[in-house]
């Protein structure tokens, strides 16, 4: 059987941890060429020499998504030493839980520019790209809290919903371009994000997935492939929840 992702290019912000590292390592298998972005402060670039050869190419592009300047040379790069840019899986995100009264605007302000804001530079830099090529497939990150309200997450929930709508509004403008977009909902998955929450809390967010665990990143890189292979290519515009039941109801 012919690998999924053959000759592909693909860039993956966030990509040195969790569910972005878990991503370059499926979609590097499935013979694309994968740019793991991250901060210039994280481990990326061993990560990606250590992948090195593990299937397609891998290398690695530094970019804060909150520089536009930085964004745009992300794609600049890439298209210099790959060629094109077939997929983006857009993932960099952070966490933040503070009640709302007790939101300082500073913080309330960084979790939008990176979580939406951030979504939208690069999705913007990207369609640029993709509309030359006529081609392209860009997964935007949301969260199950793109769907659903969580107490503390004023600033996460309000972000993570904006990524699901703006999925919608770029995918009609890229359709006749060729080009899809669509939004994943990861649930509660077991990644470095979760990795300082006390037992308790921990349990209390298994209870919250009728599959009775978290999720695993490579869960949510499944997910991602689909969207990025061409057996997506009559799927744009939708929001695929990764989320093990999480927001069908209460059982
Ligand atoms: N872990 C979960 O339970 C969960 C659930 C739903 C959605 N998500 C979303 O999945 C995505 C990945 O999360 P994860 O759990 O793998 O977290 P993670 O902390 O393991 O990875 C996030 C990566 O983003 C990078 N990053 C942070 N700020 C950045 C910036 N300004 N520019 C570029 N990169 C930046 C970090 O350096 C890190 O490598 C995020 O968008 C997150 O909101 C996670």
């Amino acid at each position: 059987m012919s690998k999924r992702l053959e000759g592909k290019s693909m860039i993956v912000t966030g990509g040195a941890s969790g569910i972005g590292l878990a991503t370059v390592e499926r979609c590097l298998k499935e013979g694309a060429n994968l740019v793991i972005s991250d901060l210039a402060s994280s481990d990326g670039a061993a990560k990606a020499q250590a992948l090195n050869g593990q299937g397609g190419r891998c290398i690695f592009i530094p970019c804060d998504v909150s520089s536009t300047e930085q964004v745009d040379h992300l794609i600049a790069e890439t298209v210099r030493q790959f060629g094109k840019v077939d997929a983006v899986f857009n993932n960099a995100g952070i966490g933040g839980i503070t009640p709302a009264v007790d939101y300082a605007d500073a913080d309330y302000l960084r979790i939008i520019d990176i979580n939406l804001n951030g979504v939208f530079r690069v999705a913007r830099a990207a369609l640029r790209q993709m509309y030359m090529q006529g081609s392209g497939s860009i997964i935007n990150c949301a969260s199950i809290l793109g769907t659903l309200g969580q107490t503390g997450t004023a600033a996460y929930s309000a972000a993570k919903g904006g990524v699901v709508n703006l999925t919608r509004t770029l995918a009609l403008e890229a359709a006749p371009k060729g080009v899809r977009v669509n939004s994943i909902g990861p649930g509660y998955i077991d990644t470095p994000l979760l990795k300082d929450l006390p037992p308790e809390m921990r349990q209390g967010l298994v209870n919250l997935h009728p599959i009775g665990r978290l999720g695993r990143d490579e869960e949510v890189a499944n997910a991602v492939l689909f969207m990025a292979s061409d057996e997506a290519s009559f799927v744009t515009g939708a929001h695929l929840l990764v989320d093990g039941g999480y927001a069908a109801g209460k059982s």
